[in-house]
């Protein structure tokens, strides 16, 4: 999409960081959030990532030129927009409320996008007259950053909606995937939920201590995941027939592994274990540092492993 018009409703961490993006990309930005203080903090959130958005190749420029506003009425803020992205808070009345504000004004040929987690398509479907030009649009925290879109539309949806949706996150580099069937999670949390769920078992039943399963993934599988999903990785595991091959080798393991997962439950006990492991390995008190360490490190990793993202 050219330089065009783009409504950010709810820019709170999640809303602002797609404001610096949609910025970065040319899109002049209007925005609807009533909090009080919204102008600051979403300036302060443009600033601090906006020397992300050069370093990943997102933007030249040394400061925002398209334009940015802010409206008091979100009905006015969608108005004339081609793509609006909601990030308001995770209840469904609140979405809901805000859609039968703005669904007159939106034009009838923009898309609006729900960044929700846990919320549903068809539950935020409930909230419009006409849902034919809603899709999902759920980013990974934060979306300037991290590349991933999941889109998905359904049986509502106009046709060439989510394909036009995955076109304009992908002209501001992102990556999309599309998510065929409601499912809690959507696609990507329910990975990670899987994930966690097996190193929290290691440690509640004493295979290994917090750090180690965290060193695990971050010094073994974790640097294979990314550059290549599970599946092609397993492809390249057998031998020149690939997964066929892979499988036919690896089926009693991975069945008997399976077979075997545990199925932990986040209660008192086991966030405590938790919390003391993090403790254990020197890691309480340092969020602020280590959040700046995994910046650092994922904007190479994010270079090296998504050069077509660069849109300079
Ligand atoms: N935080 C994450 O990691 C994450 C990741 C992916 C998606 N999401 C989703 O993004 C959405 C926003 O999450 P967040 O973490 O940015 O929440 P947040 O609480 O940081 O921000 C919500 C913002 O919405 C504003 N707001 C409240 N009522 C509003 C209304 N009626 N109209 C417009 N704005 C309103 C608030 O003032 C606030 O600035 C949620 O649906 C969440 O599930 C969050």
């Amino acid at each position: 999409m050219s330089r065009s018009r783009v409504a950010v409703l709810g820019a709170g961490l999640i809303g602002r960081s797609w404001t610096a993006l949609f910025l970065a990309a040319g899109h002049d930005v209007a925005i609807y959030d009533p909090a009080d203080n919204v102008e600051d903090l979403v300036r302060e959130g443009i600033d601090s990532a906006w020397p992300m958005l050069q370093r990943l190749g997102l933007t030249t420029e040394e400061r925002p030129t398209a334009t940015l506003t802010f409206y008091a009425d979100p009905s006015k803020a969608v108005k004339g927009a081609a793509f609006i992205q909601e990030s308001v808070p995770e209840r469904i009345g609140i979405k809901r409320a805000l859609y039968a504000l703005i669904e007159p004004a939106v034009a009838s040929d923009a898309i609006v996008a729900s960044s929700a987690s846990g919320l549903t398509l068809s539950e935020l479907q409930s909230g419009w007259q006409d849902a034919s030009r809603l899709v999902l649009g759920h980013p990974f925290n934060p979306p300037h950053l991290i590349p991933l879109v999941e889109v998905m539309g359904n049986e509502r949806t106009a046709p060439g909606v989510v394909d036009t949706a995955r076109a304009f996150y992908e002209s501001v580099g992102k990556v999309t995937i599309e998510v065929k069937r409601e499912m809690p999670g959507h696609v990507a949390n329910r990975l990670q939920a899987a994930l966690w769920r097996e190193a929290i078992h290691l440690v509640n039943e004493g295979v290994a201590s917090v750090a180690d399963v965290d060193t695990a993934i971050a010094s073994g599988p974790g640097l294979r995941w990314a550059v290549m999903g599970p599946t092609t990785l397993f492809h390249l595991g057998g031998d020149e027939e690939g997964l066929q091959t892979f499988c036919d080798r690896y089926t009693d393991s991975f069945n008997r592994w399976w077979d075997d997962l545990g199925d932990p439950r986040l209660d008192a006990e086991t966030t405590e274990r938790l919390v003391q492991g993090v403790a254990d390995a020197g890691l309480a008190g340092r969020v602020d540092e280590l959040s700046e360490v995994r910046d650092e490190r994922l904007a190479e990793v994010i270079a090296a492993t998504h050069p077509r993202l660069r849109r300079t």
